[in-house]
């Protein structure tokens, strides 16, 4: 049984009414999406916010979740993706897109600032394999934006 401290409870309180955040926005978003394939990448986010929610519930009540699985989806998503953009997105879309990778930026880095106050090792180590998914959702969106011609960094 963990035995939080008062600092660790108030960061993950933050991060569970974060993740309530995203599964609410993504769910919403996937709605109002108008390509197809933004919708479905949004519904996919809406899934896995949801797993952050349960695993911050759970260390909450005092047990560490299981998330092993992380290691083989790394091997599956490492190629630098090359674009030829297409430039015909909606530009609803891109505001959608905007705002959510505006999220993710800022909930990786409120995951951050948890896991330096955290005392249990293992903890740490699922918090560490959540923060490590917000930037792979944050990469799926620039990855979108980049292939739409939303974003074009040079
Ligand atoms: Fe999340
Ligand atoms: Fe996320």
């Amino acid at each position: 049984m963990l035995n939080l401290t008062q600092k660790e409870r108030m960061l993950l309180e933050d991060q569970k009414s974060h993740e309530q955040m995203c599964i609410d926005n993504y769910s919403d978003y996937a709605q109002r999406a108008k390509c197809s394939e933004l919708k479905q990448l949004f519904n996919g986010y809406v899934t896995k916010e949801q797993q952050h929610l349960d695993s911050i519930n759970q260390i909450l009540s005092g047990t560490v979740p299981n998330v092993s699985g992380g290691q083989q989806q790394q091997q599956n998503q490492t190629q630098t993706q090359t674009f030829t953009p297409a430039n015909t997105y909606d530009p609803q879309d891109a505001l959608l897109c905007k705002d959510a990778l505006m999220a993710e930026k800022y909930i990786s880095g409120a995951y951050n600032t948890t896991i330096f106050e955290c005392c249990d090792a293992n903890v740490r180590q699922v918090l560490n394999h959540i923060q490590k998914e917000e930037q792979e959702h944050g990469e799926g969106i620039f990855n979108y934006m980049r292939s739409k011609g939303i974003y074009n960094p040079k």
